[in-house]
């Protein structure tokens, strides 16, 4: 796969990719990471921006810079951060993760002007807050496009059970000691009986996504078990509230 990221400020992203998955990907060559500076594309550099049409603060990139540094990118598939793009989910992660060439213009100051929006395949905002600019959300892009490329994790059932990957989210985790301050690691987990440790590990991803994210539950394919489960987790819940009172 290939990343082109078109940004003011490439430096930004020095380091970042070092580490983990994506400094893997790269020295297997599973990616390549380039970066175009946009400045490059401007008449000079003082050109990269201007103040608005009709007044106002903050500055806008000026369309000239924008459609020569996406041209010099080459055929891709071309994606703009945004505050006003599409909201960033690990669907459309996977999406990303299956394309060639994948573009990430990184938006500055007001935005770009709006006559080269339609340069853009997709719009993307990683949450409903303003940053200084795109940098970061590419970050968090390509960090979570590039862990889904085979090879770039040494355990792929791991990224499949990630959180979010498997439609909900993920069950509390134990590592050593035993016990930590007299906290003990929940019995089952010692067991040995995989089946008794799936169906507990099922059942608290199933309760910590009940507790802390509910609207999942309606997005993603329940089996029988998982309604079973869910019957038994709001049972233990009704019995506790039963406790409390009394
Ligand atoms: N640029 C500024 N804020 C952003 C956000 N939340 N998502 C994507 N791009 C942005």
């Amino acid at each position: 796969m290939k990343i082109t990221i078109i940004t003011l400020f490439p430096e930004m992203f020095h380091g970042v990719f070092d580490f983990g998955p994506v400094r893997i990907a790269r020295e297997k060559k599973l990616v390549d990471i380039r970066f175009l500076n946009l400045a490059d594309y401007a008449e000079t550099p003082k050109d990269v921006d201007d103040y608005p049409y009709g007044g106002g603060a903050g500055m806008v990139i000026k369309p000239e810079p924008v459609k020569r540094s996406l041209l010099a990118a080459g055929d891709g598939f071309r994606v703009l951060t945004t505050p006003k793009g599409k909201p960033y989910t690990q669907e459309i992660a996977n999406v990303l993760s299956k394309k060639e060439h994948l573009i990430i213009f990184c938006g500055r100051y007001k935005g770009i002007d709006e006559r080269v929006r339609d340069l853009f395949d997709y719009e993307i905002s990683i949450g409903d807050y303003v940053l200084s600019g795109g940098e970061i959300p590419a970050m968090v892009i390509v960090d979570s496009v590039v862990r889904l490329l085979p090879g770039a994790t040494s355990d792929i059932t791991s990224v499949l059970t990630d959180s979010y990957q498997s439609g909900i989210l993920s069950e509390p985790q134990y590592t050593r000691p035993r016990v930590f301050e007299g906290k003990e690691v929940p019995g089952v987990l010692l067991s040995g009986n995989h089946r008794e440790i799936e169906r507990y590990r099922r059942k608290e991803a199933l309760r910590v996504t009940l507790l802390r994210r509910p609207d999942l539950l309606f997005k993603v394919k329940l089996d029988k078990e998982d309604f079973e489960l869910i019957v038994e987790i709001l049972k233990e819940a009704q019995n506790e509230q039963r406790n409390e009172g009394d």
